[in-house]
């Protein structure tokens, strides 16, 4: 029996997965907020950044501060920028807090991939052996259990890899063949960027293609690949930015290495995640739309077979600031505390 609720923070509070964190965490039954730090409204509340929490009592906003996240948490989550998560990280673990970081810095096993990816070298490659790799789905729970340092991974990687890790695992189609197309709701770019891209006249009633062939998730998604492939493997992703607010939906396509049908594929798709809160696998030819998990931790996957051209087409749809930010690493504190990895997290969707 715990004898209090696990202390919690956030660094980078008032960004979009800082704001979706304080929204899950304030519902958690067993933790307490009692940190949360921002450069741009330091000193003050954080219905300032976030109005829609003016009822709710919170600690103010505060420059962020290694001793004093230290002093006031168990647990910190870093959801300020890629780079931010490597200079802070190696003195908050000696210090005792255990982390998750919601940037990519410790995605990547190797530096030199970040450094070609992310244009910058890395600052605490002492430190990227042993931060997990933060999808549960994919990872063993003690490998999170243990871990001071959880790497919560990237919304387009979690979307991509739940739709083909159960075929990768199987060897079941041509690895050469891989194609990922997927489309993001424009939260997914966070709340600091500016730009005409983001634009509302720019974005509304308009989609493009971005960041091909080179998005920074390509070698996060073809790393964990590997992994479960037991070999390397290369895709082609490229990703679209779409005008809606929250949501990611993948459309995969891989050949087939023989004859499937999508119901035979789609009983080993539920058998893979049977144990999984969180992957629900619909009907063939059910293909989920984004509002079906808005506002929650849930992936829905559904997947067809174009047996005319021996062709898997998986799609899987996710809500970007929870299965793909905020929720899944809510989802990894509660693994590194013991608790039901779906403690505080099942929330129905917000529909329509
Ligand atoms: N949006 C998504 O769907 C999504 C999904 C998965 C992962 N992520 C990752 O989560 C992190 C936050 O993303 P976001 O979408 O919440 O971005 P955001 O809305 O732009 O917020 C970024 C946060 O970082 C702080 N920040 C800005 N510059 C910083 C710096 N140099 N050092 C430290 N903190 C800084 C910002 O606030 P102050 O200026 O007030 O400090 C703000 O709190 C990013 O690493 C992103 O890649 C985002």
């Amino acid at each position: 029996m715990r004898h209090r609720k696990i202390h919690v923070g956030i660094g980078g509070a008032s960004g979009y997965a800082g704001g979706e964190l304080v929204r899950l965490l304030l519902q958690h039954p067993d933790v307490q907020i009692t940190y949360l730090s921002s450069h741009t409204y330091a000193g003050k509340s954080i219905s300032t950044a976030f109005p829609g929490f003016a009822a709710h009592h919170l600690p103010p906003l505060e420059e962020f501060d290694i001793q004093r996240a230290a002093q006031k948490t168990d647990i910190l989550f870093l959801a300020g920028e890629t780079g931010f998560a490597m200079q802070v990280a190696k003195p908050l673990l000696e210090a005792g807090v255990r982390l998750i970081d919601l940037s990519a810095d410790f995605r990547l096993r190797d530096p030199a991939v970040y450094a070609q990816w992310y244009r910058r070298e890395h600052s605490a490659i002492d430190l990227l052996d042993e931060a997990a790799y933060g999808l549960p789905e994919l990872v063993p729970h003690s490998q999170l259990r243990e871990a001071r340092l959880v790497a919560n991974p990237g919304c387009y990687p979690t979307a991509a890899l739940l739709a083909l890790a159960p075929v990768m695992a199987q060897g079941w189609v041509d690895t050469e063949s891989l194609v990922i197309d997927a489309k993001s709701g424009v939260s997914g770019a966070g709340r600091s960027k500016f730009g005409l891209d983001y634009h509302f006249a720019e974005i509304n009633e308009s989609m493009r293609a971005y960041g091909v062939p080179s998005h920074r998730h390509t070698p996060e998604i073809e790393q964990k690949l590997s992994d479960v492939a037991g070999r390397a493997i290369t895709v082609t992703f490229t990703p679209h930015l779409i005008p809606v607010t929250r949501g990611i939906l993948c459309t995969a396509y891989a050949k087939l290495v023989r004859p499937f049908s999508a119901h035979e594929l789609t009983v080993h798709y539920r058998r893979f995640y049977q144990d999984k809160t969180f992957v629900v696998v619909r009907d063939p030819g059910d293909f989920p739309a984004t509002k079906h998990v808005a506002g929650t931790n849930y992936c829905h996957i559904s997947l067809t077979v174009d047996e005319r051209r021996g062709q898997l087409v998986v799609t899987s749809v996710i809500d970007n600031l929870v299965k793909g930010a905020a929720g899944q690493a809510v989802q990894n504190m509660n693994l590194m505390f013991g608790l039901a990895e779906s403690r505080g997290l099942e929330l129905p969707p917000v529909f329509p």
